[in-house]
């Protein structure tokens, strides 16, 4: 494997039982903070998409948008937000998704992409799915083709599945710490 993964996955910080009682929260701020870590991230991540002929990186509120920008501007594509409801001024279409209780939401702005634009969709990490799968709907109901999906970490939920609906999805890394939490 590639010799960069074990220091980006001893970079991101586990918190016990964050934000409720029982969870192992992946906080990737720590990653952010160590320069070598944060620049081999996001430098696989161009490697691998730069001769993939993508027109556009989609980055997901809110961490996505740590990862995504730096990507787009390397790779010579565009940035597009995908933000929470009520976020974007401009018209824009919505995609549900399933939260543990209840839904959420994730808008893209009309217009952002043109039909046929090839892009990717890029996430800080993979639970359920349901956020990836939402954003992947916004992108086709644009006519663009949704080439991966790729994030830093993937949960056990996503283990040994490296495809979501169909579509090839590129983790990083999986979590030093889940199953036992104190
Ligand atoms: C987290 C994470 C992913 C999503 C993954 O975001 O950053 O976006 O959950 O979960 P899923 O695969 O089960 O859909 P969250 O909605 O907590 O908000 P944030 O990124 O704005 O902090
Ligand atoms: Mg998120």
């Amino acid at each position: 494997g590639d010799p960069r993964l074990q220091a980006i996955s001893e970079a991101i910080r586990v918190i016990p039982h964050f934000p409720k009682t029982g969870i192992m929260f992946q906080d990737i701020t720590t990653l952010l903070l160590n320069h070598k870590a944060f620049k081999d991230t996001v430098d696989i991540f161009i490697d691998r998409f730069r001769d993939m002929d993508i027109s556009v990186v989609a980055g997901i509120e809110a961490r996505g948008f740590m990862f995504g920008p730096s990507i787009a501007l390397a790779i010579g594509a565009k940035f597009v937000p995908l933000r929470k409801p009520r976020k974007l001024p401009g018209e824009v279409i919505s995609e549900a998704y399933e939260l543990e209780y209840g839904t959420d939401c994730l808008e893209m702005h009309v217009g952002a992409v043109v039909p046929g634009e090839r892009a990717v969709i890029i996430d800080d990490l993979v639970a359920t799915g349901g956020t990836l799968s939402a954003a992947t709907r916004l992108l086709e109901r644009m006519g663009a083709e949704v080439v991966e999906c790729a994030c830093v970490i993937g949960l056990p939920e996503v283990k040994g599945q490296r495809r979501l609906n169909g579509k090839p999805l590129y983790i990083l890394v999986e979590p030093r710490e889940i199953e036992h939490c104190c």
